[in-house]
């Protein structure tokens, strides 16, 4: 059960960071009619996101697993792919929108294994986090309508 376990979580933390880094990216690079709206959602979004990340390292340090800090660990463990073109302003929206939702669905899955395993403090943090991507992907699913 660790082993799978601590993975995940360390899965969970590498695509996490991956995420903010994307909203990040649409800051800067969006582009169009909505451009200050839209920029200053990613903004509000990689903002939440930073803030729970180093909590969310320390929370593995707690469980003596090692947090993955660069970008290569960051990119054998994320779940959300890296965007490395300039997509248009709605892709950007659809495209962080599947990412947050996959980002829901693995605090989910990581929420029920830290409860199985008894770490009710960690199973907090990760509801916390699966209930602030739920959040950020009604702003971005609205966005889109
Ligand atoms: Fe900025």
């Amino acid at each position: 059960m660790d082993e799978k376990y601590h993975l995940a979580l360390k899965t969970a933390f590498a695509s996490e960071y991956a995420f903010a880094l994307k909203a990040q990216n649409f800051h800067w690079n969006t582009e169009g009619p909505l451009f200050y709206q839209h920029h200053l959602l990613f903004e509000r979004i990689y903002d939440e996101v930073y803030s729970a990340i180093d909590q969310f390292a320390e929370e593995l340090r707690a469980l003596q697993v090692y947090a993955p800090a660069s970008y290569s660990k960051f990119s054998m463990l994320t779940q959300v792919k890296d965007e490395n073109s300039v997509p248009e302003w709605s892709e950007m929206l659809g495209e962080l929108l599947e990412d947050s939702e996959r980002m829901a669905n693995i605090f989910r899955i990581t929420f029920d294994m830290a409860e199985q395993n008894g770490d009710h403090g960690l199973s907090n943090f990760l509801a916390d986090r699966q209930d602030a991507h739920k959040k950020h992907s009604w702003m971005l699913r609205a966005s889109l309508k």
